[in-house]
């Protein structure tokens, strides 16, 4: 007990916060302020107790070794990422989807039967975004033959990506799902599942989930190139420079005539001129 208090105390120097800074910065992008240090105080002492450790210094030398690397430095990211997301957040983006992108894509002939569109929710959190982009594809789809979608959905944080993967929510995490939508694509649990909702199979079987680091690679170690991105609500913890190397890649990663949405607080403005501005954080890439 006594021992337990004394380590919840323990305190980070600003030695430490610099060191763990640069470490985070270095692997994710993620610029952390000053005025982040009690947050990441906070959270880190989560690790050193998981871990037995007795300080921030211990902790730092551990995660930032070779060993470290490979092990304990996925934990740290998982610490450091906040993960805030819902179901139809900034609802404005599907409306667009449903009623303008995917139209145009279809008389343009850019998506047609046999040809599989390829969407990527880049920072998915724990699968809301994801879940909501797989239930308006499938809606538009619903009942034409051979029109083909697949959704990937990437986070940096493991243990987001677990929970993704179950698919499982509390009901009231779905209150945001149009009912007609909720109705054919989730599953309402009963007797110990009661008050948690499922997404049906017919659902998950057009996604993919992968832990993808957006300031990894030249590509992102993906060989598909995608035709609609959501990275939305991510690139707020990026400085400008990270931004701007992530926008160039994802430039590359796009098919011409391909869709970029980003979070409705954030811009493109400054950050790349190259993509098209189209609707609040929408932008396309154009195609000549
Ligand atoms: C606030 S959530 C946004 C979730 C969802 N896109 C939305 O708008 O609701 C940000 C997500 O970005 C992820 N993230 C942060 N840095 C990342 C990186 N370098 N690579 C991949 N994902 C990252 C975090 O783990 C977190 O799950």
């Amino acid at each position: 007990m006594h021992n337990n208090s004394v380590k919840q105390k323990t305190a980070m120097s600003d030695r430490d916060f610099r060191r763990f800074r640069e470490l985070i910065y270095e692997q994710c992008g993620i610029n952390l302020v000053p005025a982040k240090k009690t947050m990441l105080t906070s959270r880190l002492r989560k690790r050193l107790r998981a871990l037995n450790m007795e300080s921030f210094g211990q902790y730092f030398d551990h995660v930032s070794s070779l060993k470290g690397k490979t092990g304990e430095l996925v934990h740290m990211l998982d610490a450091v990422s906040t993960n805030k997301t819902d179901f139809f957040r900034e609802s404005k983006h599907f409306d667009y989807l449903m009623k303008e992108a995917l139209p145009r894509m279809v008389r343009s002939g850019y998506w047609r039967p046999g040809r599989r569109l390829n969407i990527w929710s880049a920072g998915c959190s724990s699968g809301e975004e994801p879940y909501t982009i797989t239930m308006v594809l499938a809606d538009f789809v619903s009942g034409k033959r051979a029109w083909d979608f697949s959704v990937l959905a990437t986070d940096i944080s493991t243990r987001v990506l677990e929970k993704a993967k179950k698919g499982i929510y509390p009901e009231d995490a779905t209150e945001p799902v149009p009912p007609p939508l909720k109705r054919r694509y989730m599953m309402r649990g009963n007797g110990s599942q009661k008050g948690l909702c499922r997404v049906v199979p017919e659902l998950r079987n057009h996604l993919q989930f992968r832990r993808i680091n957006l300031n990894d690679g030249r590509n992102f170690g993906i060989r598909t190139r995608m035709d609609i991105i959501f990275c939305r609500n991510v690139i707020i913890y990026f400085d400008r420079e990270t931004q701007k190397k992530l926008f160039e890649k994802f430039y590359a990663q796009i098919v011409p005539g391909g869709y970029l949405f980003i979070g409705h607080s954030e811009t493109l403005h400054g950050i790349n001129d190259r993509f098209k501005s189209v609707a609040v954080a929408t932008y396309i890439k154009p195609s000549g």
